[in-house]
This record gives C-alpha cells, sequence and structure tokens, in this order.
C-alpha cells in the first residue's frame, strides 16, 4: 500500500450503472424464488444449456469463483439476509468491487489482480488452529463453513488509501468459530496468516515483503459481533481476487486489517506482529477508522465512493461506534494506526 495513490479506474461509470440496493435485494429474491441458489449462479455463467444462462452477466459472478466451493455449497448460498446491519449507501456493484483490489500476493495494480488469479488453486483448502486452544488441529473447510452459522450482511468496506464501497458478506460471526474451538484464557490474541504459494501468486516473488501477509485482533475485537468469517459475497462463494475461499470482514477497521486467504489461525498470549510493522505509523495494529487522524501522507477526512466516485464524509470507526466503541479511546491515537 506505501505506493498506492487514490484510485482512477471509476472515472466514466455512469450513475446508471449504480446498482442500487434494493435492485440488489430484489435480484436475490428472484433468484431465490427460481429455485437458484448461490452455485446456481456460478452455474448461469458456466451452464450453455442452462435456459437462464443469457441473464448471467446481470448476475454475476464478475471474478473467480472456484467451481468445487461453488458445487460443494450449492446448498449454503444465497445465506440468509441479516437486516441488523443494512447501510443507507447503495451496494456497490459487484463488478466494480471485483475488478478493483488490493491483492499483494498478485499485483500491486489494484485493476490487474483479477487478470492473475484464475490459475491460483484454492480447493482443497485447511485452516490449521493453534496456540492457546483446546481444539487445535487441521480443518477442511467444507468443515469449518459448516461450523457456524451462515448469514448475508450488506457492510461499508472503507479502504486506507482513502476509497470505499457498500458490500454484501456472506459469513458467520468469528465468535461462533472460536467459542467451538474453546481458547484458553491465556489468549489474548488472535494472529491469522494467508497462504503462501509463489508459483501461483507472482507478487509473492517481490522479495521486500514479509510474506506471507499476516494480522492479528485482540481477543474482545476478534469475538466482536461484527467480526465476520467470511466465505463469499454478492451471494455466492468468494471470488479469488476477494480472498477465496476464507477471509476476514472488519467494518469499522481500514481494509489492510480483512486478511484473505487464510490458512492458519494461531490464539497468542502476546500481541502478534503484523505483516505491515515496517511501517507503524502508516498501518498499525489497530487501523480504526477515524477522519480526525489522518495517515501521514493523505487526509482521511473524507473518501471517494466506488460507485460514484462521489467524495464522501468518512464517519468515525466508518459508523459502527455502536458496536464497536466501548473497545477504544477515541482520544488515543494508537487505536486508529
Ligand atoms: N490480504 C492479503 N492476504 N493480501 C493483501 O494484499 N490487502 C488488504 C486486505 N487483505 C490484502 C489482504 C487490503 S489493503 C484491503 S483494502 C483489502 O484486503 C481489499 O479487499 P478487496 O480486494 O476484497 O476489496
Amino acid at each position: 500500500m506505501a505506493n498506492l495513490r487514490i484510485p482512477r479506474a471509476w472515472d466514466r461509470i455512469p450513475e446508471s450503472q449504480v446498482t442500487p440496493e434494493e435492485r440488489y435485494l430484489n435480484r436475490r429474491d428472484a433468484l431465490k424464488q427460481l429455485g437458484v441458489a448461490g452455485v446456481g449462479l456460478a452455474g448461469l455463467i458456466a451452464g450453455t444449456n442452462n435456459p437462464l444462462a443469457a441473464r448471467a452477466p446481470q448476475l454475476g459472478p464478475y471474478g473467480h469463483v472456484p467451481a468445487q466451493w461453488a458445487e460443494k455449497w450449492s446448498g449454503l448460498f444465497p445465506a440468509a439476509r441479516n437486516e441488523k446491519y443494512r447501510v443507507v449507501r447503495p451496494v456497490t456493484q459487484e463488478r466494480l468491487f471485483a475488478g478493483y483490489n488490493n491483492f499483494y500476493e498478485f499485483s500491486l495494480k489494484k485493476d490487474k489482480v483479477k487478470d492473475l488469479v484464475s490459475d491460483c488453486r484454492v480447493h482443497p483448502w485447511e485452516v490449521e488452529i493453534k496456540g492457546e486452544v483446546e481444539k487445535r488441529g487441521r480443518y477442511d473447510l467444507d468443515d469449518l463453513i459448516r461450523m457456524g452459522e451462515l448469514e448475508d450482511r450488506i457492510y461499508r468496506h472503507r479502504c486506507v488509501e482513502a476509497w470505499s464501497a457498500v458490500v454484501p458478506w456472506t459469513g458467520y460471526p468469528l465468535s461462533q468459530l472460536i467459542k467451538a474451538l474453546n481458547p484458553s484464557p491465556k489468549a489474548r490474541f488472535v494472529r491469522f496468516v494467508s497462504v503462501y504459494r509463489p508459483t501461483q501468486m507472482p507478487g509473492q516473488l517481490d522479495r521486500s515483503y514479509p510474506w506471507p501477509y499476516y494480522e492479528a485482533l485482540t481477543m474482545d475485537e476478534a469475538m466482536n459481533e461484527l467480526t465476520l468469517l467470511t466465505f463469499g459475497l454478492y451471494g455466492h462463494p468468494l471470488n479469488k481476487q476477494n480472498g477465496a475461499p476464507i477471509r476476514i470482514v472488519l467494518p469499522w477497521k481500514y481494509g489492510f486489517k480483512g486478511i484473505k486467504s487464510i490458512v492458519k489461525i494461531e490464539f497468542k498470549k502476546k500481541q502478534p506482529r503484523t505483516f505491515w510493522d515496517k511501517f507503524p505509523r502508516e498501518y498499525g495494529f489497530y487501523g480504526n477508522i477515524n477522519p480526525n487522524f489522518d495517515h501521514p501522507r493523505w487526509s482521511q477526512a473524507s473518501e471517494i465512493f466506488l460507485n460514484t466516485r462521489e467524495r464522501v464524509s468518512t464517519q468515525i470507526y466508518n459508523g459502527y461506534g455502536e458496536f464497536v466503541s466501548q473497545m477504544y479511546d477515541e482520544d488515543d491515537r494508537k487505536y486508529f494506526y
């Protein structure tokens, strides 16, 4: 992120291409009535015999949904939406969101990531559970996804680079997994590690970064109701460029905390280091969103909304203060970088 600038990729996107939340929701209802589940979406894209195939471009996905997960999880997608987390702004079109990614394992260029992911294999997939926890071991992702109750949540997404989106994610609260794993009282932090696969992820050949990507949360943050262990978006399994097959989503934090393609979850006594430790003033341990504390190289007072390229005011904790402000001291800078 250190050398990225405010994006311009949406310069010529007319208002008419914006998908308002209502239309997205109606589309889901229509699909449900047709009996088309999430995997149906993937099927619609691939299946030339399918009478609905002609509609595929409107239905998405616009990325690379791993076919094996789409098939295995056909009964799980789309999940029921949790109305508690609705957002007033319109949902960002999947075409935009899936074409504009920070995923340094592939490229530092956001519009290139989607073109580099196709050879990356994300099935089969295991997640190792380690550290101060009773149920250590290696979990097959197909078992892991069934350890909580999947739901669809529409969240704001705010990158530290001052662009934002609104995205419908599918996952379950990380707290459900943590409870099932039974951490010891000594566990005060949770550490996450992304996959390391330099032959399939060309960005990992750049040795100036300490691969693999790793991040961490306090136990309180990990247990917070907003923290979503995420397996899908836009009603189908995650696109590869969005962190398939499993990632974290934390809507009150800058996007860099939302680690993608997780292979390890570790329960720790002490605060772990993070991938971005090299730049502690820029991308710190907490990364909570605060319009009053500027990034050393740019203002965080406002953000560019991907849908319209409109500049809108940034809100503290991205508008999620009622869920998270009790965990922090708003005047203490350490919580905001
Ligand atoms: N996770 C990994 N493994 N590698 C990354 O480069 N980038 C982060 C975060 N998680 C990143 C990552 C950043 S900076 C952001 S803004 C979000 O992923 C972007 O997620 P998106 O591409 O789905 O919008």
